[in-house]
């Protein structure tokens, strides 16, 4: 007898399908969100070092990945002007659990104008080993869309569980989302989990976003589920 066997390739694109199907009544939200990322723009000219921020459908990746799994423990590096960060707090308020996300920059110490309930304790100014080395908690959720320090994984192996998700953004080619994969493969903790690739461009754009997404996902397999039906 042979296993049935379900490749990354397919296995994301079933993926994608069942986390944006589980917020597409949302559309009020997703507008909303959408004009509430575009004013952290002007955050930009306080910039120290101005750099690239995710797109709207990583944003909206984010928030549909947050509504979907329900982790209370986030932890980001690379906050830059926000708009990661709001999208996940924003996911969170709607759930209505009280959470927290850490996040760290190294090169800029901006302050994300968020109102809500969930809070949100940025480390300006701080790389990411010396934030990881600052928090005690369980991670349930880890977003990367800065490129980690070599030190950081043996911090991770205290930080992370079984169960921790972990998100990395510019996944492609030779860019970081590909490098902190290459770091992140090296922990014992993480060989179980599985990747999803990004979401594809022609699926984003059936679902009418313009943007693209460069946002992967490692998944612990104990988190995947056969079920009878779809459960959205
Ligand atoms: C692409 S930007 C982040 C965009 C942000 N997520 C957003 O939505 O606006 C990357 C940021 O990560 C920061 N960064 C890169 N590597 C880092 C590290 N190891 N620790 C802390 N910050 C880091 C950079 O200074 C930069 O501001």
């Amino acid at each position: 007898m042979k296993n049935y066997k379900l490749s990354t390739r397919l296995f994301s694109e079933i993926f994608w399908k069942t986390i944006f199907g589980n917020t597409d009544s949302e559309s009020h939200t997703r507008k909303e969100l959408l004009e509430e990322i575009n004013t952290l723009n002007k955050l930009r000219l306080k910039a120290e070092y101005n750099t690239g921020s995710i797109s709207f459908a990583g944003s909206w990746s984010l928030y549909s990945l947050i509504k979907y799994f329900e982790p209370s423990k986030i932890v980001e590096v690379g906050t830059f002007i926000g708009k990661s960060t709001w999208s996940m707090a924003k996911a969170l308020d709607e759930l209505q659990n009280i959470s927290t996300i850490y996040t760290c920059d190294s090169s800029n110490d901006l302050t994300i104008p968020w109102k809500g309930r969930t809070e949100i304790k940025q480390f300006k100014k701080t790389t990411s080993t010396s934030m990881l080395n600052q928090i005690s908690d369980k991670i349930d959720f880890l977003f990367l869309d800065g490129r980690i320090n070599q030190e950081d994984t043996s911090i991770l192996s205290n930080l992370l569980h079984s169960n921790s998700i972990i998100v990395m953004d510019d996944f492609e080619g030779m860019e970081k989302g590909v490098a902190n994969l290459f770091a992140l493969r090296r922990m014992e903790l993480l060989k179980n989990h599985f990747l999803i690739y990004p979401c594809k461009q022609n699926y984003l754009y059936k679902l009418g976003f313009s943007s693209h997404s460069l946002t992967a996902v490692l998944i612990p397999t104990t988190l995947i589920e056969l079920s009878r039906q779809d459960t959205v």
